[in-house]
């Protein structure tokens, strides 16, 4: 195991019932500004359980954060929090509410001349309005930790930052509001958690048999549970594990003394930032690919993932990875996740963009030992057509 520093100090409330533990962990009196997205929360109730446990709370509020949420979007909440004097950010959604908090929060402290420096130029953040986060869909993570993803709309970029100033105070994770979600976004959820899960133990071994077992817990249960769900969003139980699972997928713990690798992400974005492919989609169709160009680097997890979470034993090693490959493939594909370029209509010139915004940011060696150059990443994406 390699030498790590865990902190997460977020803490969570998990269960129908939650919502009114809002007035124990915002300062009575504080000025609160609720960001929401285009509505589901009205639609499934959650705004009402909100608005009634703010009750005496100087509340202003501000809906209408898209998913993959804009820059251009998070400077306007900006704007009404530093005018108003605002203390508290309170964001009930999916992670696109939750990440577009924490860069605002970070934002409306920005001494610099653009917040965006904080994103594109790696600016550290030295200070955040405190933050809370109400959760309706198992993703991201976002909600147990310290990462955003923003998009401009104006340069077609999405790019992540990562501040201990923006973890939650408190996170709220409510698998009934979840209940409402159409069954695609219920996909993307698990296909997401799988691939956090992925990028932290799909590397090489490190000999940290405690995060491999935690890992391939997780993988397991959304094997087991994420059918469920996608057959029936408003199973609680089974939204609950879905959850409970998402959240643990990227709060940190997984990614203790292992190597991470990051780069199905780190490609990912570009689809959506290029194409607006919903992110677990940019993942699904960019993990095979990695995994047919770095096959041999990363052959030894690949034979442990499929012989203990697939529980693939027979044939040579070749076709132990071969059918590992082909069971998340139609892992993702039977929860209707297309994992081809072509299925989204992407061609060629996507792949040549990609590759040359790489090189032109200087980001030469992605992945867990470095060895996603621009020119593998067109290689992952040519053979992903
Ligand atoms: O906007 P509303 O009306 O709320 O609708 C949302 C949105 O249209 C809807 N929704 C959410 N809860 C619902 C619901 N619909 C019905 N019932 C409910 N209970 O779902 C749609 C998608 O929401 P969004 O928040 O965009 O989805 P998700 O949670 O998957 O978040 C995706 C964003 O998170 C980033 C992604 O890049 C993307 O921008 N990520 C953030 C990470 C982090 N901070 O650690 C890690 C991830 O790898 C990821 O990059
Ligand atoms: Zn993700």
């Amino acid at each position: 195991m390699k030498e790590f520093e865990y902190y997460n100090p977020v803490r969570i409330f998990f269960g129908r019932d939650q919502v009114s533990k809002i007035s124990q962990m915002i300062p009575s009196g504080s000025k609160v500004i609720l960001l929401y997205g285009g509505g589901s929360i009205k639609k499934n109730g959650v705004y009402d359980r909100i608005m009634e446990a703010l009750t005496g709370y100087d509340v202003t509020e501000f809906g209408g954060i898209e998913p993959n949420p804009l820059y251009e979007t998070s400077m306007k909440a900006v704007e009404i929090i530093n005018s108003k004097g605002i203390g508290f950010i309170l964001a009930a959604g999916g992670g696109s509410v939750i990440d577009a908090a924490k860069f605002i929060a970070a934002a409306s402290l920005y001494e610099g001349s653009d917040p965006w420096d904080i994103l594109s130029g790696s600016v550290p953040v030295k200070a955040a309005i405190p933050l809370g986060a109400i959760l309706t869909l198992p993703a991201t993570g976002t909600e147990m930790n310290k990462n955003s993803v923003i998009s401009r709309k104006s340069t077609t970029e999405k790019l992540a930052f990562a501040s201990p100033f923006v973890y939650p105070v408190f996170s709220i994770l409510l698998p009934d509001a979840a209940g409402t979600l159409p069954p695609a976004q219920v996909a993307n959820g698990v296909v997401d958690a799988f691939v956090h899960v992925i990028e932290q133990y799909l590397t090489y071994p490190a000999n940290s048999p405690v995060q491999d077992r935690f890992a391939e817990a997780i993988l397991l249960t959304l094997i087991e549970e994420g059918p469920k769900v996608y057959r029936n969003p408003s199973d609680y139980e089974a939204m609950s594990n879905l959850m409970w699972s998402a959240t643990m997928a990227l709060n940190g713990l997984l990614s203790c003394g292992v190597p991470g690798d990051w780069s199905v992400h780190t490609i990912g974005h570009e689809l959506t930032a290029l194409h607006g492919i919903d992110h677990a989609r940019t993942l699904a169709i960019v993990l095979p690919g990695v995994w047919k160009k770095l096959r041999a680097e990363k052959s030894a997890k690949l034979l442990q993932y499929g012989e203990r979470v697939w529980k693939i034993t027979e044939g040579s090693e070749d076709q132990r990875i071969d059918a590992t490959i082909e069971s998340t493939v139609s892992f993702f594909e039977s929860l209707g996740i297309k994992t081809r370029l072509s299925d989204y209509g992407v061609g060629s010139e996507t792949i040549d963009l990609i590759a040359g915004r790489f090189e032109k940011r200087r980001w030469l060696s992605l992945g867990d030992r470095g060895l996603v150059t621009p020119e593998l990443t067109r290689q992952i994406l040519e053979v992903q057509k």
